[in-house]
C-alpha cells in the first residue's frame, strides 16, 4: 500500500506469522526507468521479505516491459501491475485503473511485460471504473490469454473508491471462471472475515487497511485455519510493534539521510521527520478501534520531535492505565 508498507512495515508484519506473498508499495515504471532514486527506494526489499512481488505502474507497454526487467533484475520474484488505482495523478496518464477503460492497452502492457521477463507477471485489478464499466471479468480473461500469472480482483470500482463494500460475489466468479489463480481483496479487516473470504473459492486473499490496523491479523488468521483461537495482542505487544517499526526505520538513516540527487524532485526532509511522519501515517490506521485511541492519534500527530514522539507510545502503551 502506497505510503504505508515500506520494507521495514512488511519485514514486522511477516515476523509476526502468516504472512504468504508481500507485495511493494506501488512504484512508478517511468521512475524505475529513469532511475530515480526515491522510486528505486519505494521498490527495495530485503531477503526475508520473500517471495516478493514488485508492484509498478504506468499504461505504456514498451516502458512496463523494460520496467519489467529492471524489477527482475532487483532479484524480485513476480512483477505485479497496478490497475486499481484511483488516484487522479495515477489514472490520468492512462496508469492505475484506467488501463482497465482500455482494454486492448491493457493485453499490450501485460502481453509486452510477458515477453519480456522470466518472472510471473500478475495483476491488481478493480472491480471496473465505475457501475456501468464493471469489467473486471473480461478484462481478467483478456490479460489471462496474454500472459498473466495470477490476477487480484479489489472487488470495488475506481468510483467506489473505498466507499460502500467490496463485491466479493464478482471476485468468485472470476475466479471460477479463469484457469490461473484469481485472489480477492476488499474488506478483511479482522482474522474472521480473512477466513471467510478465503472460503469463497479464491486461491487467497489480500490483505490491505487491516494490516495497518492490525498486524497481527494475518498470524490470527492463520491460527484460526489451524484450529486454534487467535491469539491475542496485548497493549504492549502493539507498544513494542511501534518501538521496533521506528527503530527498523532507523536504520535507514544512512540512506534518507543523503543529499538529494540531482534527479530526485522530493523536498529533502531530516531523518527524524521523515520517522515521525510515517509513524503518524501508521497511526491513523493504527489507533482505530483501540481504546482511548484517539488520544493516541492526537499525542502522535503533536510530537514534533523523535523523543516526543517515543514518549508518547512509551507513555499510552507502557505506563500505567491511569496515566493514559
Ligand atoms: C493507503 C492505501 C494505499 C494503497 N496502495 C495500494 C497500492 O499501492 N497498490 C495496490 O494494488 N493497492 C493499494 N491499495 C488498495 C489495497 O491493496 C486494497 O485493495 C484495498 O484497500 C481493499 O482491501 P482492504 O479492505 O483489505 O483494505 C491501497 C489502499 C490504501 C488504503
Amino acid at each position: 500500500m502506497a505510503g504505508m508498507t515500506d520494507t521495514a512495515f512488511r519485514r514486522l508484519v511477516k515476523r509476526q506469522g502468516g504472512c504468504g506473498l508481500v507485495v511493494t508499495e506501488m512504484v512508478s515504471a517511468e521512475g524505475l526507468i529513469r532511475g530515480i532514486d526515491r522510486t528505486l527506494e519505494y521498490a527495495e526489499y530485503t531477503e526475508e521479505e520473500r517471495p516478493i512481488a514488485i508492484q509498478i505502474f504506468g499504461g505504456d507497454p514498451e516502458k512496463m516491459a523494460a520496467a519489467a526487467q529492471i524489477v527482475e533484475g532487483m532479484g524480485a520474484d513476480i512483477v505485479d501491475v497496478n490497475m486499481g488505482c484511483p488516484v487522479p495523478k495515477i489514472a490520468k496518464h492512462n496508469a492505475g485503473c484506467s488501463l482497465m477503460r482500455e482494454p486492448s492497452q491493457a493485453v499490450g502492457v501485460i502481453a509486452a511485460m510477458s515477453r519480456a521477463v522470466q518472472i510471473p507477471v500478475t495483476v491488481k485489478m478493480r472491480a471496473g471504473w465505475n457501475d456501468d464499466e464493471r469489467n473486471a471479468p473480461t478484462l481478467a480473461r483478456m490479460v489471462e490469454d496474454a500472459g498473466a500469472a495470477a490476477i487480484a480482483v479489489h472487488g470495488r470500482t475506481a468510483a467506489q473508491s473505498y466507499s460502500g463494500s467490496a463485491d466479493w460475489d464478482l471476485v468468485a466468479r472470476i475466479a471460477d471462471t479463469l484457469t490461473i489463480p484469481v485472489f480477492g481483496s476488499g474488506d478483511c479487516i479482522d482474522a474472521r472475515q480473512v477466513i471467510e473470504k478465503l472460503a469463497s473459492g479464491v486461491e487467497g486473499v489480500l490483505v490491505g487497511r487491516g494490516v495497518l490496523r492490525n498486524p497481527w491479523i494475518l498470524a490470527q488468521a492463520a491460527d484460526i485455519a489451524a484450529g486454534r483461537r487467535p491469539r491475542e495482542v496485548t497493549l504492549e505487544d502493539r507498544g513494542t510493534f511501534l518501538r521496533q517499526y521506528i527503530d527498523l526505520l532507523g536504520d535507514e538513516r544512512v540512506r534518507e539521510a543523503r543529499p538529494p540527487a540531482v534527479n530526485d524532485h522530493a523536498p529533502a526532509i531530516s531523518h527524524d521527520r521523515w520517522v515521525i511522519n510515517k509513524i503518524r501515517a501508521l497511526g491513523s490506521w493504527y489507533t482505530k478501534g483501540l481504546d482511548n485511541g484517539s488520544h493516541l492519534r492526537t499525542a502522535i500527530n503533536s510530537a514534533e520531535s523523535l523523543p516526543a514522539l517515543q514518549a508518547a507510545i512509551d507513555t499510552f502503551f507502557f505506563a500505567p492505565v491511569t496515566s493514559r
